[in-house]
């Protein structure tokens, strides 16, 4: 994520973040576990679509977020600002165990990352929710207590305190960051409809034999493009392809753009492709675009670690 402090007082500051989305380039079902979570393998990488979420602390003893300018694809009624909204929930459960009752915050999010995508964006926006609460309101949080309150509000919180491209584990906050080539081009669509993470899971069935995740890291670190599309995996897919008709039919159309190697990422709906070069990405963006004009197309590059710019 990008950070950027704007306005210094003693101890409040303004804070404006760029929280990204993620895909899964990489995703093994390990096992089903007694708290209801499923044992992961997931390689997921930073890419540059970003909400947009400034932080703005006060003593009112107010949390209170607001949408700004919603993409025209993204529909008020599916981002909630109450604390269904993991950036409230984070907020409060940090003032809880780290504050006190009179700190206040105004949240101005713009949302760009679709929701029920499986591209991580409530995830990132509490990652995002957990580094500006951190320094707007002075809380001088270690990085354990960062990485404990991201996993408590959801599993794929932790890995967006690091970004770039990391091997999860656990129920997927166990992040390892791996060394791996960002710039990499990619083209992501959101089909119209949506799938509950949980839903997909449940139905998912635990493989006898499980996809080995080194040879996929071997790829990722030797950087090639190529290798890395050439053994992308994601147990969830067959299951989200089954629930809905607009995953298989988002595989059949990635296959016509010449791409290295597709798959869908996380639990869906959203598909994404990687492409050797920007221009590639380009032309084939414009293409599923046409295609059907009700896709969300997003032409992106993967990140690198986190980039911490305070002004
Ligand atoms: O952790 P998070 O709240 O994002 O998970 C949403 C849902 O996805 C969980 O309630 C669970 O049903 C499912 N899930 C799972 N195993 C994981 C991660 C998520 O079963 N490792």
């Amino acid at each position: 994520m990008l950070v950027r402090t704007l306005s210094k007082t003693d101890s409040c500051s303004t804070v404006q973040v760029s929280a990204p989305a993620k895909v899964n380039l990489f995703l093994e079902i390990l096992g089903r576990r007694a708290d209801g979570f499923h044992e992961l393998a997931t390689v997921m990488t930073s890419v540059s679509l970003f909400d947009q979420i400034e932080f703005s602390p006060n003593e009112s003893g107010k949390i209170q977020l607001r949408l700004s300018s919603l993409d025209s694809k993204i529909s008020a009624t599916e981002i909630p600002v109450d604390q269904n909204n993991l950036i409230v929930k984070t907020l409060l459960k940090l003032r809880r165990t780290y504050g006190n009752a009179q700190l206040g915050m105004d949240v101005v999010l713009n949302k760009r990352i679709p929701a029920a995508a499986g591209l991580g964006g409530a995830s990132s926006d509490a990652a995002a929710a957990i580094v500006a609460a951190d320094l707007a309101w002075g809380l001088d949080l270690s990085a354990t207590d960062r990485s404990e309150v991201a996993a408590q509000i959801g599993s794929d919180v932790p890995f967006f305190l690091y970004g770039g491209t990391a091997l999860c584990t656990g129920r997927g906050e166990q992040v390892r960051p791996v060394e791996a080539l960002d710039g990499i081009a990619l083209v992501i669509v959101k089909p119209v409809s949506g799938l509950s993470t949980q839903r997909v899971f449940r139905e998912c069935v635990v493989p006898e034999s499980p996809v080995d995740v080194d040879e996929f890291l071997d790829a990722v670190t030797c950087g090639s493009p190529e290798r890395i599309a050439g053994c992308m995996h994601n147990r969830l897919q067959p299951v989200a392809e089954s629930l809905e008709q607009e995953v298989l039919a988002l595989a059949k159309a990635f296959d016509q753009t010449g791409c290295l190697g597709h798959q869908m990422s996380g639990s869906g709906t959203s598909y994404f492709g990687i492409f050797s070069d920007v221009d590639a990405a380009g032309i084939a963006a414009e293409q599923l675009g046409k295609q059907n004009p009700d896709w969300d197309v997003f032409n992106v590059q993967s990140l690198g670690q986190n980039d911490v710019i305070a002004a």
